[in-house]
This record gives C-alpha cells, sequence and structure tokens, in this order.
C-alpha cells in the first residue's frame, strides 16, 4: 500500500468508530449535546493523532484494532480542546475544520458542554478498550490524562493565553508550545506503543522522540499557516494571531527561519524511527507535513 491508500485507510477505520463511540442518544431532552459533540468531532479534521496511534501500534506489531479505543479517545481530546480553544474567552474564533466553530453553530454553554463532554467520552472509551490487559488500559488512560491535564495541553493553554500582547522568550515559546501541541502528538506515539504491549524504555524514548520533533514542527507550520495559510483551504481564519499578538514562531524568528526549523526537526523525527522497521509510513507522514496547507 501506498503512504496516501495507508492514510485513507486508517481515517476510514478512524472516522466510523470515533461516531459510534459519540452515539449514545437517549432520546432524552439532551440529545442535543450529542449533535453538538459530532458536529465538531465529524467535521472532518485531517486525524492526525488517531493515525499516529494506528500506526505507532503497527511499527510495534500490535493489532491496530485494540489502539483503536486509545486513538479514538485521543481524537475526542484534540476536539475537545479546539472547541474550547475557539471561544469568546480563549482565542475567539468564528471557523474551525471549515465550518462555524461550535458556540457560533451552537451557543457558547452548549460548545463548553460538548467540549466537556467530549474529554468526558474519551475517559469512557479509553476504560471500555477490550482485548487488552488492564494493565495496559489504565497505562493508555494515565498517558492521555497527563498529556490532556494541568502539566500537558491545559498548561499550554494557559501560558498561551498570557502570551498575548506581549512578547515572550524563544525559551518560553518552545515550553508553552512543547505542552499544548506537543503532549497530545507524543502521547499518540506512547499509545501505538503501549496498546502493542511494546514499553521497553527504548521503544517509549524513541516514540517520544519523534512525537516532540513532530510535534514542535506542526506548531511552527500551524503558526506559518495563520500568516501566508488560504482560509479557505485551511478551514480556519487566518489572521488571528497577529490580530491578538499573539507571541508565535513567525513573529519571533521570522519566516524562513521557521521554514528551515521545520525542514531540521522533521528530519529529526524521522531519524528517531528510521532504524526501525517498517518506519516508511511515519517517515512519510513527517515529511508531508512540512508543507501542509491545513
Ligand atoms: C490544530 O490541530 C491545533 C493545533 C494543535 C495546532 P490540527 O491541525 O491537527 O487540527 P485538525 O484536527 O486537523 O482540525
Ligand atoms: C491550539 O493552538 C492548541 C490547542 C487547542 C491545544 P492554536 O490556537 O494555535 O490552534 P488553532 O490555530 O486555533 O487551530
Ligand atoms: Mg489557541
Ligand atoms: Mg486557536
Ligand atoms: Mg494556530
Amino acid at each position: 500500500m501506498t503512504f496516501a491508500e495507508q492514510l485513507k485507510a486508517d481515517i476510514a477505520v478512524i472516522e466510523p468508530a470515533l461516531e459510534q463511540f459519540l452515539s449514545r442518544e437517549t432520546g432524552e431532552g439532551y440529545d442535543r449535546i450529542f449533535e453538538a459533540a459530532k458536529y465538531s468531532a465529524m467535521a472532518g479534521g485531517k486525524r492526525l493523532r488517531p493515525v499516529i496511534v494506528l500506526e505507532f501500534c503497527r511499527l510495534c506489531g500490535g493489532d491496530t484494532q485494540k489502539a483503536l479505543p486509545f486513538a479514538c479517545a485521543l481524537e475526542m481530546i484534540h476536539t475537545y480542546s479546539l472547541i474550547h480553544d475557539d471561544l469568546p474567552c480563549m482565542d475567539n474564533d468564528d471557523l474551525r475544520r471549515g465550518r462555524p466553530t461550535c458556540h457560533k453553530a451552537f451557543d457558547e454553554a452548549t460548545a463548553v458542554l460538548a467540549g466537556d463532554g467530549l474529554l468526558t467520552a474519551a475517559f469512557e472509551t479509553a476504560s471500555a478498550a477490550e482485548g487488552v490487559s488492564a494493565e495496559t488500559a489504565l497505562r493508555c488512560i494515565r498517558i492521555l490524562g497527563q498529556a490532556a491535564g494541568m502539566n500537558g495541553m491545559i498548561g499550554g493553554q494557559v501560558l498561551d493565553m498570557g502570551a498575548e500582547h506581549r512578547r515572550i522568550s524563544l525559551d518560553e515559546l518552545r515550553l508553552l508550545q512543547s505542552l499544548k501541541t506537543g503532549c497530545l502528538l507524543r502521547a499518540a506515539c506512547e499509545l501505538g506503543c503501549v496498546a502493542a504491549g511494546k514499553t521497553d524504555d527504548e521503544t517509549l524514548a524513541m516514540a517520544r522522540t519523534y512525537g516532540e520533533k513532530l510535534g514542535l514542527a506542526f506548531q511552527i507550520r500551524d503558526d506559518m499557516l495563520d500568516i501566508e495559510g488560504d482560509t479557505a483551504t485551511l478551514g480556519k481564519t487566518v489572521g488571528k494571531d497577529e490580530k491578538s499578538e499573539k507571541s508565535t514562531f513567525p513573529s519571533l524568528l521570522g519566516m524562513e527561519e521557521c521554514r528551515r526549523q521545520v525542514a531540521g526537526l522533521t528530519e529529526q523525527a524521522v531519524q528517531a524511527v528510521s532504524g526501525q522497521e517498517n518506519s516508511a509510513f511515519l517517515v512519510e507522514l513527517a515529511r508531508s507535513l512540512t508543507d501542509r496547507m491545513n
């Protein structure tokens, strides 16, 4: 299978599973919350994080079906983080994944609750994983909790909010990004290995390095797209970072240096996995993200 075919095949497994995990309507008066959660979750994101979970599982020789609940749980957490990130009290965005943001399509209270619901559903989904040992499930749940939590993505979002209308140092920006974006991407890599039952230090270090380097490259590219992207292709409004005077990689380094760093970090991610058998997909995935337009 080519890279593109494999990517498509992974997404074709992830999307129906995600939708099924989120289809718990009861017919009672609160079903609108499922509508809001699915509106955001099924809006056609790139599915990068769940694809990485499945592919690290495959790299480790595991059964990707067993990794699927953890992959879906991570995508639920990611989607929740986007819904809340877009709220008026945070980045105040109107467009996400090519659609009006959740609070625009519904209302603010529903968007807050849809985010809360997705975060909670993630842990229910992960804890219901079948065919893995209780120890594996627990370990995966801990990875999810740590990555999404206050010493992870949330902490990064706190730093991000504090990086508006002022210039922070490059070290501060690296810490901010490694938490807000890096943690979930690193968790994706680790989850794949753990779900496959491969938990030796060397494997986990390899997975973490790939996730960290890819995560940094990914956020630099995200910041660049806010400047050089096109709203229709990106599916989110460009120029928002500058408008909120956010410290970003381009604002600190300039576009050319950003481009150079994305390339360098991508090669470091590639290096981390290139010693492994069957790493071709992860190598191509990292490289394909360097000049992504959405
Ligand atoms: C956007 O993530 C938020 C960042 C961490 C930069 P993605 O670019 O992966 O968003 P989707 O899932 O494809 O919408
Ligand atoms: C968001 O970073 C990261 C998280 C949601 C944790 P950004 O604010 O840069 O993401 P976009 O550009 O809105 O997708
Ligand atoms: Mg933000
Ligand atoms: Mg944002
Ligand atoms: Mg951004």
